[in-house]
Order: structure tokens, then C-alpha cells, then sequence
């Protein structure tokens, strides 16, 4: 592996296909090692944009758009940092060997859509909740009739951060489920997944790198989600050592079907020894935030590596803890007041992801803390993020 010298012929360039607060940590990650970064986003002033050396504004779900950037500046990587993109232009992208898509154009794709997810994992054999596929309300009553039941979650097939998902407790909420889901989904396209509700001890991610000298994993991270977004997490989550090898198997498998370098979030719930595969998303995950304090090499730094075909160290430093910090508001340009009194909660740093508007849900911020425990850090991550106020600008 070489690297150029950036904003010469010589540089080695990286294009991020949405420019977010994960995008922005391997950003940063790759202008330590000298790599030129492209950052686009579908609005200008993205935060990964604010650390790249120029950045594009498109609508990446356009074909054509992304076809024509990727011609015009000619990356050796083009790295998605979110799903909704055109992945049948990446296809072909990779097809005609323009670029190189992380971890692959396929991986993209494949996992943009619940429904391709599931078929891959029933393929790898991976236990999952029961499920069935709908494209209308009344295959959707049916299929909670015939078997799926009582508590479910409804979700749109393309969707994310629980956009357009429910969870429904009796049989009069379907209706309102389904309506939900066609106003909240990413396409158009009647279609859901209903899933059986998995009753679990606890959830994890499993960071999972793939790298060029074969798969790493990281300590498993444990969250707390409200309305299908993470609002904490904490690493390393205890779990038993039988559960732990059933979930590396499960991450493996699944990984290497999807192949590429780079860093994988596997979403796993576990009771006892038992675990159920989720999901999985082929980029940094957002629980992963933690691991800016509690690993050697953050999974921002691992992507980096990986993709540039470099080693990796996936090892804990000490346990560790992030805290959401969200808007509070909606507003253009806000403030954030009381970082002195968060960041004199000992072993605690912030991020202030720089996005230009603010929404009352929207997430503007993390904290993460280190402790001597999962527990020590948790408390210090939530106090840290309590003393963060968002004010609206003078
Ligand atoms: N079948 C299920 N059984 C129990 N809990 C579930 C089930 N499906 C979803 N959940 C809960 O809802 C959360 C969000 O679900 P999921 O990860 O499928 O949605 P998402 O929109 O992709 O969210 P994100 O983008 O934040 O990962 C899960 O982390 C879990 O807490
Ligand atoms: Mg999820």
C-alpha cells in the first residue's frame, strides 16, 4: 500500500458518500495519514464536509449525479457513509472499474434493504426474529394472523434510524402501522417487514473489521434505544462467554458473504446464551461512537485502516460510555452552553458534529466518557451530556 501526497497527481483520493458525524471522525482519520478526502452530501456544510478538502452538494440517489461526479473526480475509493444511495449506479461503478465502493458495491446494496438483509442471513443460517414481507395492509394482517402475532415491529424495507417503524401490542394498531410505515419509508414502494418481537436480555453491536489479513472483532457495545435511535452506549457488555462465540460466529459469517475491507456494525440481541441476528451495516455504526475513548483505535480509525489495506488493532483500552446530545430546538445556527461544567466530569470529551440546523430530535452532539467501570462511565458520559444546553442563536 502507498499513499500520495495529497492535492498532487501522486494523492490517493477518497470520496464519502454522505458526510454526517461518523463521516467526519474517518475524515479526520484519513487527513492524519494524507489521504485527500471528497466529501458529498445532499446539503451544504455537512460536518464531514467542514474537514474534507472540497466537497459536493448532490442528491445521491440520483444515478446520473453520481455517476457523473465519480467520473469527474476520479476517486480511487468511493466510501458510503449511508444508505440512501443510487447503489445500482455503484454497481456499475465498480463494474466498469471507476472505483473501488467500500467494503463493496454489493455490500451496499444488499444492505440498504431489510428484506435483501434477512434473505442473506437466512442464507449464512443465522437465527432471527420470525418474520414475513408485505406489500399491503392486508397481507400485513394476515401475516401477524398466521403465526408472526403479538408484540411486532412493523418496518418499512428501506428505512433507518427507526424512521417509519412501529411497535405494535394488539391487532387494532395495524392499520396505523402500515400508514406509518408508507409515510416514513425511503422509496416510494409499498413494502414492509413485520418481525416477531425477540425478547432479549440486552442488545449489542459487534464491530466487526474486515482487513487485509482477515477479520478482527471489537468488544461488544451495549445501547439503549429509544423510538429506533440510540440515545446511549457503553463498551465492553457483559455477556456470557458462550454468547460471545456465538455472536463472532454469527458476525463472520454474515461479513464475509458481504465482503470488502472495512468495518461492519453487527446488530445482535441476546438472552442467556442465545442470539438473534438483526441487522447489519457495512460503515461505522453510530453506538460506536464510544470507542473514540474506550479503544486504542476508534472504529473511525479502524475504517481508515482497513479500507486503505492497513493493520488494525481492535483492542479495548478501558471501558467507556456515550451520551446523545440532541438539539432541543428547531433552529438554524445554535449555540451549546455549559461545556466547562461537562467537561470537568473527569475522563470525558465532547464532539460537536457542526450541523448548520438543529432539530429538537436531531443529533447535534456525543459525549463519551472512560471509567473504571461500564457503570463509572455511564454516569460520567449522561452527567457530561446533561450540562451541554443548546441555546438558541443571539
Ligand atoms: N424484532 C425485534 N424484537 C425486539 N426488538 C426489536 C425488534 N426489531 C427492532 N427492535 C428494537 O428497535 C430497534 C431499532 O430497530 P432496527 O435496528 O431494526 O431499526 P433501524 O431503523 O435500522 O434503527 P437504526 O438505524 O438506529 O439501527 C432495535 O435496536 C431494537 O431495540
Ligand atoms: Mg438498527
Amino acid at each position: 500500500m502507498r499513499i500520495g501526497t495529497p492535492l498532487s497527481p501522486s494523492a490517493t483520493k477518497v470520496m464519502f458518500l454522505g458526510s454526517g458525524e461518523l463521516g467526519k471522525e474517518v475524515v479526520i482519520e484519513l487527513q492524519r495519514l494524507g489521504v485527500e478526502v471528497i466529501a458529498v452530501d445532499r446539503y451544504p456544510g455537512a460536518p464531514g464536509q467542514q474537514v474534507a478538502h472540497r466537497s459536493h452538494v448532490i442528491d445521491m440517489t440520483d444515478a446520473k449525479a453520481l455517476r457523473a461526479l465519480v467520473e469527474k473526480e476520479r476517486p480511487d475509493l468511493v466510501v458510503p457513509e449511508i444508505e440512501a444511495i443510487a447503489t445500482d449506479e455503484l454497481l456499475r461503478i465498480e463494474q466498469d472499474g471507476l472505483a473501488t465502493v467500500i467494503p463493496t458495491a454489493n455490500a451496499a446494496h444488499v444492505t440498504m434493504n431489510r428484506e435483501r438483509i434477512r434473505r442473506l442471513a437466512v442464507e449464512c443460517d443465522l437465527p432471527s426474529s420470525k418474520h414475513a414481507f408485505c406489500s399491503s395492509l392486508a397481507e400485513l394482517e394476515s401475516a401477524i394472523d398466521a403465526g408472526i402475532g403479538v408484540p411486532c415491529f412493523v418496518k418499512p424495507v428501506m428505512s433507518s434510524s427507526g424512521k417509519g417503524q412501529s411497535r405494535i401490542t394488539s391487532r387494532d394498531g395495524v392499520a396505523t402501522a402500515w400508514d406509518y410505515a408508507m409515510a416514513g419509508g425511503r422509496v416510494k414502494q409499498p413494502r414492509v417487514i413485520v418481525e416477531a418481537e425477540v425478547k432479549f436480555d440486552f442488545e449489542i453491536t459487534l464491530l466487526t473489521v474486515r482487513h487485509a489479513s482477515g477479520s478482527a472483532f471489537c468488544e461488544p457495545i451495549g445501547h439503549r434505544q429509544v423510538a429506533g435511535d440510540y440515545v446511549e452506549s457503553w463498551q465492553p457488555q457483559a455477556m456470557s462467554a458462550a454468547a460471545l462465540e456465538k455472536a463472532r460466529a454469527m458476525a463472520k459469517r454474515i461479513t464475509d458473504k458481504l465482503g470488502g475491507y472495512g468495518i461492519f456494525g453487527v446488530e445482535l440481541f441476546v438472552r442467556g446464551d442465545e442470539v438473534w441476528f438483526s441487522e447489519v451495516s457495512p460503515r461505522p455504526h453510530d453506538t460506536g461512537l464510544v470507542t473514540l475513548c474506550s479503544q486504542y483505535q476508534s472504529e473511525f480509525a479502524l475504517h481508515a485502516r482497513a479500507i486503505l489495506g492497513l493493520p488494525v488493532d481492535t483492542s479495548l483500552r478501558c471501558p467507556g460510555a456515550s451520551a446523545v446530545i440532541y438539539g432541543g430546538m428547531d433552529a438554524q445556527g445554535i449555540a451549546f452552553e455549559g461545556l466547562d461544567e461537562a467537561l470537568a466530569v473527569p475522563g470525558t470529551e465532547l464532539r460537536l458534529f457542526g450541523k448548520p440546523e438543529s432539530f429538537e430530535k436531531r443529533r447535534m452532539g456525543v459525549a463519551v466518557a472512560r471509567g473504571q467501570s461500564v457503570n463509572e462511565a455511564r454516569e460520567r458520559a449522561t452527567r457530561c451530556a446533561k450540562c451541554v444546553r443548546p441555546v438558541a442563536p443571539a
